[in-house]
């Protein structure tokens, strides 16, 4: 039977199929990826750069970071915010930055408000996601981080501009859309750079 799968079945089978990668697999994803970030023009452009560290199967984003560093483009990872609930803010992450873990047993920076940049200046914002469509359609985790974070994006294209990164694993013919889903204008990946 040609069964329609809800989010979150497609969240649990993207997500075991992208944990199940071998490590060799992985560690050729993230060099693939790596080659073609560092030729994008937007990042050759970008001096604040957010990004997230591979979690649960993720590509692994390390020696793009260690790049961007060693170029003077400052990295910010998102933080769950502590009072605005379901809002994340962006901490600057060095090679002195102290991680620790959050609610969701991810490890983000140590709070710290100095660190802190405020949404706007950043330049880029590298979007994980746990399955994308051929339309540019993505589904995350489920908290709706990304989502709200994006939405002023999408209402006037105005402030830092969203790639979504994945494993070539992670496409899915067509996802089912919410009406507050933020559709990803570029996503890129080991094999493939989509743009709709
Ligand atoms: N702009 C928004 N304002 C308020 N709530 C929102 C907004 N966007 C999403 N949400 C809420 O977040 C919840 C989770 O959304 P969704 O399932 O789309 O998460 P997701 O896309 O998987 O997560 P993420 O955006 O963190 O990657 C939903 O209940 C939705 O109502
Ligand atoms: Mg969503």
């Amino acid at each position: 039977m040609n069964k329609t799968l809800s989010r979150t079945e497609i969240r649990h089978q993207i997500r075991t199929a992208r944990r199940d990668l071998s490590g060799l697999q992985q560690k050729q994803d993230a060099d693939s990826l790596f080659s073609r970030l560092i030729k994008h023009s937007r990042v050759q452009q970008a001096g604040k750069i957010s990004v997230t560290l591979a979690y649960d199967g993720e590509i692994d984003t390390l020696r793009f970071v260690e790049w961007c560093w060693q170029k003077n483009k400052k990295i910010y990872l998102p933080v769950i915010h502590p009072f605005n609930k379901g809002h994340l803010l962006f901490l600057e992450y060095t090679t002195k930055t102290e991680m620790v873990l959050n609610q969701h047993g991810i490890f983000e920076p140590k709070l710290n408000q100095l660190d802190a940049c405020p949404m706007k200046e950043l330049d880029l914002i590298f979007t994980p996601l746990v399955a994308f469509d051929t339309q540019g359609n993505r589904i995350g985790m489920g908290g709706g981080y990304y989502d709200r974070m994006l939405a002023p994006w999408f209402k006037d294209k105005t402030g830092p501009y969203p790639i979504g990164l994945a494993h070539d694993c992670q496409q899915v013919q067509q996802l089912p859309v919410e009406e507050w889903d933020v559709p990803l204008p570029e996503i890129i990946t080991p094999s493939m750079h989509f743009c709709w």
